[in-house]
């Protein structure tokens, strides 16, 4: 079990980083985007201070070994503890692929990360946020695997966006009992491909007849395009969703434990919408760098403000990108 302490009268601050995914020539000396990237961390870290980093997957690309440990390089270059859920390119190359990285990434003393049932994917494990011995939030580090086959209506088959699987919100719900048990009462999720629910959450919360790619980050900050009873809704959509095409049953879980009231997703690099559905705020992560695609005017980072009952406020921290609007 990791747990990691918050000072009493101050708020524990998480600096989550979303798909940095550079590839091993990209982290050349002098390449731009190895540039671009090193810049938003350190602004990040620099300017938040966080207490923790999260990273919500996509770190490289499977078998990219060098752009693995520089990528570890540039957050132990921060001097804060960090701590990654894989994403669909990570476990790509498979589990083995997967836990070559982690040896070496348990070398690194400020890296947080636990293996968790080798059964339901690659590192599922909880990070407790404790102040005065008692977990004030936990954040739950989920892996959403790779790809997953699916059948659609027609009995077509398909390879699609994967997903959280029925043991795995087994998992869940045992953590959060244990939690709960040790007088924890808030959660946060932090995986890599977002769940299902973010689908019903958007069709929900966002008026019809406005194209979401026509809308700007200062736009979407308010109650223009959000229907009533979501207009504390932010963030953009420039993209789809790219969840499992079917409810996994994920958000039920949630739901029906009513333990964890943030859940943070990466995945889709130009969305950083976030969304309060249904009691949980589910997030986009703005993402960091320009690696495999992106948009320079969503560069940057997100950060979950903890106090001394949980979560209290999510925002994006962006960070301009130099020679860009
Ligand atoms: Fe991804």
């Amino acid at each position: 079990m990791i747990s990691i302490k918050k000072t009493p009268g101050r708020d524990f601050l998480v600096l989550n980083l979303s798909d940095p995914q550079l590839g091993d020539g990209e982290w050349e000396a002098g390449h731009p985007n190895r540039k671009i990237l090193e810049n938003c961390v350190k602004t990040l870290a620099d300017r938040i201070r966080p207490d923790l980093i999260t990273v919500s997957g996509d770190l490289a690309w499977a078998g990219n070994d060098l752009a693995y440990d520089a990528l570890a390089d540039l957050l132990d270059s921060t001097g804060i503890p960090w701590a990654p859920v894989w994403g669909n390119h990570d476990n790509q190359g498979g589990p083995e692929k997967v836990e070559a990285v982690v040896c070496r990434y348990l070398t690194h003393p400020l890296c947080l990360y636990e293996r968790g049932p080798a059964a339901i994917g690659n590192g599922n494990y909880v990070i407790r946020i404790e102040e005065d011995g008692r977990p004030v939030s936990a954040l739950i580090m989920m892996d959403s695997h790779d790809r997953a086959p699916y059948v659609n209506e027609a009995g077509e088959e398909s390879n699609e966006w994967a997903k959280l699987i029925p043991p795995q919100l087994d998992w869940y719900r045992e953590q959060i009992a244990a939690l709960a048990a040790d007088g924890c009462s808030d959660s946060a999720i932090i995986l890599h491909i977002p769940i299902y629910a973010y689908r019903e959450a958007f069709r929900a919360a966002f008026r019809e007849g406005i194209d979401p790619k026509t809308v700007l980050p200062a736009d979407a900050d308010g109650d223009g395009c959000w229907n009533p009873g979501y207009e504390s809704s932010f963030g953009v959509l420039w993209e789809g969703i790219c969840s499992y095409p079917a409810d996994e049953g994920a958000f039920d879980a949630i739901r029906a434990c009513g333990h964890t009231k943030t859940v943070v997703a990466g995945h889709d690099h130009v969305d950083n919408c976030v969304i309060r559905y249904e009691g949980v705020t589910l997030a986009y992560s703005l993402k960091a760098g320009p690696g495999c695609y992106w948009d320079p005017r969503l560069n940057g980072g997100t950060v979950l403000t903890i106090g001394e009952s949980g979560v209290k406020s999510v925002r994006h921290e962006y960070v301009k990108v130099e020679g860009t609007e």
